[in-house]
């Protein structure tokens, strides 16, 4: 029987399902089977996630009468490589896999991005399905098909738009998670609530203990919620030419964080928690927002167990900000907000504002 609340990404010809739910990894061979017509797939997973689900998520797509093979890169941001991406391209022409044959990433957003880069490249495009296997990677990477690889010079230079053909994220596979990487994930899920939905903020707070005791049901909830919240974003704007820029709320200085700290050393979730609460007290320090619901926010994060602030030098942290993507002309775009549930997009063209902004969150 099947079971599983859908989400659907309304993107014409590239619209797809993601699934959500308790156990739906077995389904994955019925799911791919219902919409794939080819028989071959290659599986890319990394050997922690392989020795938990590979056999769940291969068992399934044989059932279904899929040929599977699978290729395990090492974990970590370092496999995010072009090199990693040549490995790939190998395993998948030792496979003979065509134009119709299927990858699945079966990971976190490392493995996604990757595999989903590859997929991109492969051939020009074969067909992609993500099992989600981290919460960060349930609720952001695996939809919207930002695909990409690393340079030595930073994140994600080198990339795609390429949507997923299916998503399947399971919350089962949370509960062998890392408490960190939890906590990392729960961090995306707190920006959902900031930029859009003031419930799921308050349902966090509320459900916070059970949320990280991995309960099946707040975790499905908070899956399917911050799915259909980026789903509707992604559908307005799927190449990011407008209104997807809100999703980088708390992203100006978290990018500038996680360069700073050689991308090893805080999580995305981690950066993006300290990113929110200067991002909110501009939004204060404007006139934009009242100082109570910095306030909540602080407070939400600390209980998750986020850093709220950084330690380190503030004129290194303003000057790479200057070097990030999102700087046009010497003037910072950023992502501010009206309150919890509501986003304003603003142009910061005085660093100080910055400067003032991130002295008056860290003084705290
Ligand atoms: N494409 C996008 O839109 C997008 C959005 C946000 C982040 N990202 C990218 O996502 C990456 C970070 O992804 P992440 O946070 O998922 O990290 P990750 O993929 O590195 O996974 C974190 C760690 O958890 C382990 N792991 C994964 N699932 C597990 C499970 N169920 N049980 C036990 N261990 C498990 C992995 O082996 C890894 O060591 C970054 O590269 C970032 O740039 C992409």
């Amino acid at each position: 029987m099947e079971t599983g609340v859908r989400v659907p990404v309304a993107l014409g010809s590239r619209s797809y399902q993601i699934v959500v739910g308790s156990g739906v990894l077995k389904q994955v061979g019925a799911l791919c089977g219902e919409l794939l017509p080819s028989r071959r797939v290659m599986i890319v997973t990394n050997p922690v996630i392989n020795r938990l689900y590979g056999t769940t998520v291969s068992t399934s797509l044989r059932k279904a009468g899929f040929q599977t093979a699978t290729i395990e890169i090492p974990a970590g941001e370092r496999a995010k490589s072009l090199r990693q991406a040549a490995r790939l391209y190998r395993a998948f022409l030792h496979n003979r896999m065509d134009r119709r044959s299927i990858v699945v990433a079966l990971g976190g957003g490392v493995i996604g991005d990757l595999a989903g880069y590859a997929a991109a490249t492969f051939l020009r495009g074969v067909p992609f399905v993500q099992i989600p296997t981290t919460l960060l990677a349930q609720v952001d990477s695996s939809v919207g098909g930002k695909v990409a690889v690393d340079l030595p010079e930073g994140k994600n230079l080198i990339g795609a738009f390429y949507q997923p053909s299916l998503v399947v994220a399971d919350v089962e596979t949370l509960k062998s998670l890392p408490p960190r990487q939890m906590r990392a994930g729960l961090g995306e899920v707190v920006k959902y609530g900031m930029i859009a939905d003031r419930e799921l903020f308050g349902y966090v707070e509320t459900y916070l203990d059970a949320i990280l005791r991995a309960e099946e049901e707040p975790l499905t909830h908070l899956v399917t919620r911050s799915c259909a919240i980026k789903a509707q974003i992604v559908e307005q704007d799927e190449r990011e030419e407008g209104i997807r820029a809100v999703l980088n709320f708390g992203h100006t200085v978290g990018h500038a964080l996680e360069t700073m700290a050689g991308y090893h050393r805080l999580l995305h979730g981690e950066a993006i928690a300290i990113g929110m609460v200067v991002a909110t007290m501009l939004s204060v320090n404007r006139g934009l927002c009242e100082r109570e619901d910095l306030d909540r926010l602080r407070t939400l994060l600390t209980r998750i167990g986020l850093p709220t602030k950084a330690t380190g030098d503030m004129k290194s942290l303003v000057y790479t900000i200057g070097y990030d993507k999102k700087v046009r002309n010497r003037v910072i775009y950023c992502v501010l907000t009206k309150g919890i549930g509501h986003v304003a997009l603003a142009a910061l063209s005085d660093l100080a504002e910055l400067r003032a902004a991130i002295r008056a969150a860290w003084s705290v």
